[in-house]
């Protein structure tokens, strides 16, 4: 499996919680930015690639002339003809019809929408430009170009909300009829206005938000895959799992990270750098045994029904026995997997694999 991640670092405006490598949108940076992606592509002429996940950023910020440009040369570049799936983020204040039937032409099978909530007073208090009608009319025009392949990312135990409100966005987010849910505990990042005003968050509401989010999903229908994901069946994230197979990535973009033929690398994140090509990529790290077995361990965890295979474990035996008599993990025909009360605490657990 070979998948390609693109980054577009384009946003209309930065979320008060985002530490997410994005710029505020400017036509004629993006012009230029487009035009770079494209000349970066040709590297990699006739690749085949099994993913495309085109993210931010915010990619439906680009208009629609650019969004075609964009996956005109990224149809050009690469070998499509075993692609299994293509995915586009999309906010909803910048979704339109024409993008959608763009996007559709060139191939794309899956988009992600951040909705983050479905209260427009909440959506205004985590700095968000589009509010909740806006995403109604989003995904419906969504739908009638023909997506149902379609993924809702959603923050939770922000400030002001309630468990009883967050239920109220479960079961709006199920009725929306899309197989993929992202939910993410918002986290207080430094250099973001949260950070900068003192917010702070609840480690027991954010808990039971969870918990609440594996009752409502799992009724609903959806297969907790994944710490953050749930899916429909045969619905999971397949360009995602493949991250935590720890399987081959390329990357185009500025910031934009890739793992190709055992070395990890980023490219570039100075834009100017970027667009006027050279040597764009940075952080080169070759891959050896130890580093690829504690990749493994760390990103197969996180798929939490599949796991990670014992086999990978070779120098970690002894962290990997003392975790599962903790019954932190445990073990299912050959695999090892994070213990249901250690999902939400992850972190704890992946961190002594480090
Ligand atoms: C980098 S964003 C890109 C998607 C798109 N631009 C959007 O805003 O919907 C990917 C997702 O990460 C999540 N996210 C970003 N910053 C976060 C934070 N500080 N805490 C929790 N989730 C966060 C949001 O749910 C967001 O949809
Ligand atoms: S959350 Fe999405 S829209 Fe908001 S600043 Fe981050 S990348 Fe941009």
């Amino acid at each position: 499996m070979l998948g390609l991640y693109v980054h577009i670092h384009f946003c209309r405006q930065k979320c008060f919680y985002c530490d997410f490598f994005s710029v505020k949108y400017d036509k004629y940076l993006a012009q230029k930015y487009v035009a770079a992606i494209a000349k970066h592509a040709l590297q990699y002429k006739n690749i085949q690639l099994d993913t495309i996940y085109i993210g931010g950023g915010t990619p439906s910020v680009l208009c629609e002339n650019k969004i075609e440009k964009l996956l005109e040369s990224i149809n050009n570049a690469f070998n499509l003809r075993q692609l299994k799936e293509y995915t586009f983020e999309l906010n909803p204040e910048s979704a339109s019809e024409e993008k959608f039937e763009i996007l559709k032409k060139y191939g794309v099978n899956r988009i992600s929408v951040g909705l983050q909530s479905d209260y427009d007073a909440y959506l205004k208090s985590l700095g968000r430009v589009h509010n909740f009608s806006q995403f109604i009319a989003a995904l419906e025009t969504a739908k009638k170009v023909g997506f149902e392949n379609i993924n809702l990312d959603l923050i939770y135990g922000f400030p002001n909300q309630t468990l009883e409100q967050w239920r109220h966005t479960l079961l709006n987010a199920v009725s929306f009829d899309c197989p993929h849910i992202s939910l993410y505990p918002l986290s207080v990042e430094e250099n973001t206005p949260f950070y900068k005003n003192a917010i702070t968050t609840d480690d027991d509401l954010q808990r039971q938000m969870y918990e609440k989010a594996c009752e409502i999903l799992s009724s609903n229908g959806f297969e907790h895959y994944e710490i953050s994901n749930w899916a429909k069946k045969n619905r999971q994230s397949l360009h995602n799992s493949n991250y935590w197979r720890n399987c081959q990535y390329l990357a185009l973009g500025a910031g934009a990270s890739g793992y190709f033929k055992g070395q990890r690398y980023k490219n570039t994140a100075d834009i100017g750098k970027y667009i006027a090509g050279g040597k764009i990529k940075t952080e080169i790290e070759n891959i050896d045994g130890k580093t690829f077995e504690t990749e493994s361990i760390i990103l197969g965890l996180r798929l939490i029904n599949e796991g990670a295979p014992e086999t990978i474990f070779k120098n970690k035996t002894q962290i990997l026995q003392e975790l599962l008599d903790a019954k932190m993990l445990v073990k299912e025909k050959g695999r090892i997997k994070l213990s249901r009360d250690y999902i939400f605490i992850s972190n704890l657990v992946l961190s002594r694999f480090i």
